[in-house]
This record gives structure tokens, C-alpha cells and sequence, in this order.
């Protein structure tokens, strides 16, 4: 896929870059920078970006959008993974999108939509935790790929390889089969997987829930009987 790579030292956030500017740019264009000073994540919270990360965001303004957006979200958490399992380590997708490996949190992924008069854009921000160091407050929770494998990444060529597997996979939806396909290879590395128990933090407490559905904002669980919606917070990993 030829894609125009725009390059920052420092930017406020790669997202809002392309929401500023994406009607005079070309689909599948992409905004990094080295560092955000207003990164932000889900939920409308910040995302800390220091030196080291890989912080991008690529623009994709199709002619007919996917009637499912988050399949663009999908997409980018299972090139996340393809691009971790080839360094032969486990990554899963803490449902709904975030990539984590050792119960740490790896990466994530905030995709935004804008609406023009004629016109769609969709504006995928991903963050991943490369040679950059974690925050004491944050190491029970984070992790770097440098921590793991001990060794440092060139940024740009990691880049390109997570960008290579997300337009590979952004591909297959013009197969028969391609949207099934990408949503299979998404539930392959999901967590939680429908049928299983796991534990969720309720009230403060620690419950066991069986997974009975999965939705695109809520997990259906069986907790005592009762069938109680849970968010991505709630889950323990
Ligand atoms: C999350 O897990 O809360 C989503 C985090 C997304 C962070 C990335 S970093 C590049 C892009 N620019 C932003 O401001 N946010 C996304």
C-alpha cells in the first residue's frame, strides 16, 4: 500500500494531527511523532508518550466505510499481534482492543470517526510501548517491549512492519470471506472468549463470572444466577 509517512519530533497527538488536516490528505496516510505532549487514550483519558514509544496514527478515508467501524480498530489490534508473535512472544487481546503480554499492557488503540458532507474519515491512533521506560506507578500494570526481550527497536522499522501487517489485513475485506476471516483471527487472540470463567472487580470485589456473550460495549456474564453487562474495566486479567 503506498503510504506518506508525516514525521514529528513532537506533536500535541497524532490523531488530532489527522483530524485536523485530513480533508487535504490522501487515504492511508500516517502521523508520527516521537513524542505527544496531549496523547490521548480511550474513555478520555491521557496517554503518557515519552521518547522511545511508537505513537502513530494512520488515516483511512474509504469510499464506503465498513458498516462496522470497530472492525478498524480489529484490524490494527491483530497486526499488533502477528507483529509480537513473530518475536515469538504471546500477546493477547484484552477484550475490547488492548494488546498485552504477561498480563502488562503492551499497546492500544483509539480509533475516531469523522463525518464530512460527502465524505468519511477514519483516523486509527495506535500506541505501543517500544524502548521507552514505564513509570514506577505504572510497571504493575504496563510493560515496554524492551523490558521484555531486553534489547532495543528501531522505531521506524518497527513502524513499518505493524503498518505492512495492518494494511495486509485491511486487504482481506475485499474477499468473499475476508470480514469473517478478520473477525476470526480477532476472537483467535481475544480475552475473555465466550464460555470461559474469569474474574471481574465488582463493587470492589473480586467475582467469578462465566462469559456467555460477547458485545461490541458490553460482556454478558452468568455471575450467581444473575446475568449482569461488564465493561472492559472490570475485567482482571
Ligand atoms: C488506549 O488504550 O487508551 C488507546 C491509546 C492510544 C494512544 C495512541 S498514541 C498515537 C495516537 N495519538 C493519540 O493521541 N492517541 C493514539
Amino acid at each position: 500500500m503506498n503510504s506518506k509517512v508525516i514525521s514529528f519530533d513532537s506533536i500535541d497527538s497524532t490523531n488530532d494531527f489527522l483530524k485536523r488536516n485530513w480533508r487535504k490528505l490522501n487515504n492511508f496516510t500516517i502521523c508520527w511523532a516521537l513524542t505527544q505532549t496531549k496523547g490521548k487514550g480511550r474513555n478520555g483519558r491521557s496517554w503518557f508518550s515519552p521518547k522511545g514509544g511508537l505513537w502513530f496514527s494512520i488515516l483511512f478515508k474509504p469510499r464506503k466505510i465498513f458498516s462496522d467501524v470497530n472492525l478498524y480498530t480489529k484490524i490494527s489490534s491483530i497486526a499488533l499481534c502477528k507483529f509480537f508473535e513473530k518475536l515469538s512472544l504471546e500477546p493477547i487481546i484484552k477484550w475490547p482492543n488492548d494488546i498485552y503480554i504477561k498480563r502488562k499492557k503492551i499497546a492500544g488503540i483509539l480509533t475516531e470517526t469523522i463525518f464530512g458532507e460527502s465524505n468519511v474519515a477514519v483516523i486509527v491512533g495506535i500506541g505501543v510501548n517500544i524502548n521507552n521506560d514505564i513509570p514506577s506507578e505504572l510497571r504493575d500494570k504496563a510493560v515496554s517491549l524492551k523490558q521484555i526481550t531486553d534489547r532495543e527497536y528501531n522505531l521506524h522499522i518497527t513502524l513499518r512492519k505493524i503498518v505492512g501487517y495492518i494494511f495486509r489485513i485491511y486487504n482481506l475485506r475485499s474477499k468473499k470471506t475476508g470480514i469473517a476471516t478478520i473477525i476470526k483471527m480477532w476472537k483467535k487472540r481475544l480475552f475473555p472468549k465466550e464460555g470461559e470463567e474469569i474474574k471481574v472487580m465488582l463493587n470492589d470485589e473480586i467475582h467469578k463470572v462465566k462469559v456467555l456473550k460477547i458485545f461490541e460495549n458490553y460482556i454478558e456474564v452468568l455471575n450467581d444466577k444473575r446475568i449482569l453487562k461488564i465493561n472492559s474495566g472490570e475485567i482482571i486479567i
